[in-house]
């Protein structure tokens, strides 16, 4: 452990703190450190069990109100955690999306380029765009980056995500680095429709949730486009790697310099890399495991089109291969979870948590 671990002074602003990410990060940082926790989020209820905490302030809002913004912007270590990430909302929502995935984080970078504080700003895998089926490894600072026309809105996350980091980048006095998280699975992610959300979360949840219900997988587009799974344990990991490093080298170095960790890191797992219909499959068998039955009686999956499913302007990216070369190469972190312990223990979660839904 780094001694700042131990250090009582030092307060992290987590911005969506009660998010899926942010309820895992805030467990982690309460037990592996002594660090205080300043969380702000709409909705709280993955992170009942902290809110009495004597270590955390937790603030109902976002980060549409401006003197939000400069009150997180105090803390010297910013998390944003905060958007809107599921693709059913990017065609019907466009405005919102783009809102949530660049104004807001724009006058946040803003607001930590004034104070000096260290912006941890989450963007997305998406970043890559419309990527086909035989794309290679996504590489950071290499791949090209190709989107779909504006009238195919399901870009719309991903460009505003894009701007943002640009726009961090593009900000001299600001301290920054910026997280790609690619697909991201475990206990507590998007939700259960009609249970605790409305509307289509992604893969993960929907199929648990299908799988809950005894109602068929849908495949949208014949389940072929592939995505690689990454245990959101794994990526807690890698926030205490860059913690770590930063918090090491600005012992040594001059404070008021940029760090280098002032760049972007994909945060994945290409040796979990699936199809979605080679992902229904198991999560299929994983559940017929954790229910004691034959996996025959689990309904087959059953196609569908994006657009029907999803709605006018849906595309897909047909691959996200990341390079994770960078994260292990400066900070010595690599994602360990195999894709069956993953799925497992999501599932298993999921099956738990909603049992009755
Ligand atoms: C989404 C978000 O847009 C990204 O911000 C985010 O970084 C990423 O998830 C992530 O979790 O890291 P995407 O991977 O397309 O991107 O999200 P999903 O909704 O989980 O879809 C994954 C694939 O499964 C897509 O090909 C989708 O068409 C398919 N899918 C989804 C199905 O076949 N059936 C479903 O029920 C849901």
């Amino acid at each position: 452990m780094i001694p700042q671990f131990n250090d009582q002074s030092i307060t992290v602003a987590i911005v969506g703190c009660g998010g899926f990410i942010g309820c895992h990060l805030l467990d982690a940082i309460l037990t592996r450190t002594k660090w205080r926790v300043f969380g702000v989020d709409l909705d709280f209820y993955r992170i009942q069990h902290r809110l009495n905490d004597e270590r955390c302030e937790f603030m109902v809002a976002d980060l549409a109100d401006k003197s939000v913004v400069e009150r997180i912007a105090k803390y010297p270590i910013v998390v944003n955690l905060a958007a809107i990430c599921t693709p059913s909302r990017y065609m019907a929502e466009a405005p919102e999306v783009i809102r949530s995935n660049y104004d807001h984080p724009a006058a946040l970078a803003d607001a930590c380029a004034k104070s000096g504080s260290w912006l941890i700003h989450f963007s997305t895998s998406e970043i890559y765009g419309r990527t086909s089926a035989d794309s290679d490894l996504l590489v950071e600072d290499e791949s090209e980056l190709t989107f779909g026309p504006v009238t195919a809105s399901r870009w719309s996350y991903a460009t505003a995500k894009l701007l943002t980091e640009r726009y961090i980048a593009g900000l001299k006095n600001l301290k920054w680095t910026v997280v790609r998280p690619f697909n991201f699975v475990g206990p507590y992610m998007d939700f259960m429709p009609g249970v605790d959300g409305s509307g289509i979360p992604r893969v993960l949840a929907n199929f648990s949730s299908a799988l809950v219900r005894g109602e068929p997988l849908k495949l949208v587009n014949g389940g072929v486009a592939k995505r690689s799974f990454t245990s959101v344990f794994d990526a807690v990991d890698f926030m205490f790697a860059l913690f770590e490093a930063e918090l090491s080298t600005s012992a040594t170095e001059n404070a008021a310099e940029k760090s280098p960790l002032s760049q972007a890191f994909n945060i994945g797992n290409p040796e979990n890399e699936l199809t979605i219909a080679e992902l229904a499959n198991k999560m299929r068998k994983i559940f017929a495991e954790i229910k004691g039955v034959s996996v025959d009686t689990i309904p087959e999956p059953e196609e569908v089109s994006g657009v029907e499913y999803y709605g006018e302007g849906y595309e897909d990216s047909m691959r996200r291969l990341p390079s994770v070369e960078k994260a292990e190469r400066l900070l010595g972190f690599k994602a360990k979870t195999p894709i069956d312990v993953v799925l497992r223990e999501s599932l298993e979660w999921f099956v738990g948590h909603y049992s009755n839904g």
